[in-house]
């Protein structure tokens, strides 16, 4: 029964090519661009999807204020940005021309000092922590 279908189906594909292939070419057409206009819609809707996931995220962040890093993770050694363990923190801009190079030092670490990777401190917080270090009174 299936068989005979099938069959048929195709011959009927068959002769309708033979009589008028423009019409096939058409038909062709048709439903690859249906196609294609579904697959922008599902498209759409991923994107959709993204950007709620996107803003979820953001407005659920645990980002830390540049000062709250700074006493978490550097006051015990640098208080207040002034001489401790570690050395006061007033010739950053003559030891640091970039925010790139303090950046990767403060990922890094040195001797004494630990290194901050992504896991403890975030893009964003690295960013809002070279800001506060950057506006720490000098003296
Ligand atoms: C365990 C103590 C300790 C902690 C915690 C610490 N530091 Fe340090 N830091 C040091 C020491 C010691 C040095 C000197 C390293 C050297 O030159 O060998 C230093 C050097 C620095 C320098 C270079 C200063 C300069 O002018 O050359 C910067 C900048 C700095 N620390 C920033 C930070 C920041 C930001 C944090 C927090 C994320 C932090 N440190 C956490 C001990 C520490």
């Amino acid at each position: 029964m299936l068989i005979y279908f099938v069959k048929r189906t195709y011959a009927t594909a068959q002769s309708m090519f033979r009589r008028s292939p423009s019409v096939v070419v058409m038909m062709l057409t048709i439903i690859l661009l249906l196609s294609a206009c579904s697959m922008g819609e599902e498209v759409k809707r991923i994107q959709a999807v993204n950007e709620m996931e996107r803003e979820r995220a953001q407005s659920q962040s645990t980002d830390l204020t540049g000062e709250q890093v700074f006493i978490r993770s550097c006051n015990t050694c640098h208080p207040r940005g002034k001489l401790g363990v570690g050395p006061a923190l007033d010739q950053l801009s003559e030891h640091f021309a970039t925010d790139e190079m303090l950046k990767r030092f403060i990922r890094m670490g040195k001797g004494v000092m630990p290194g901050n990777p992504k896991e403890t401190l975030n893009d964003v917080e690295l960013d809002n922590l070279v800001k506060y270090l950057r506006a720490l009174p000098k003296p």
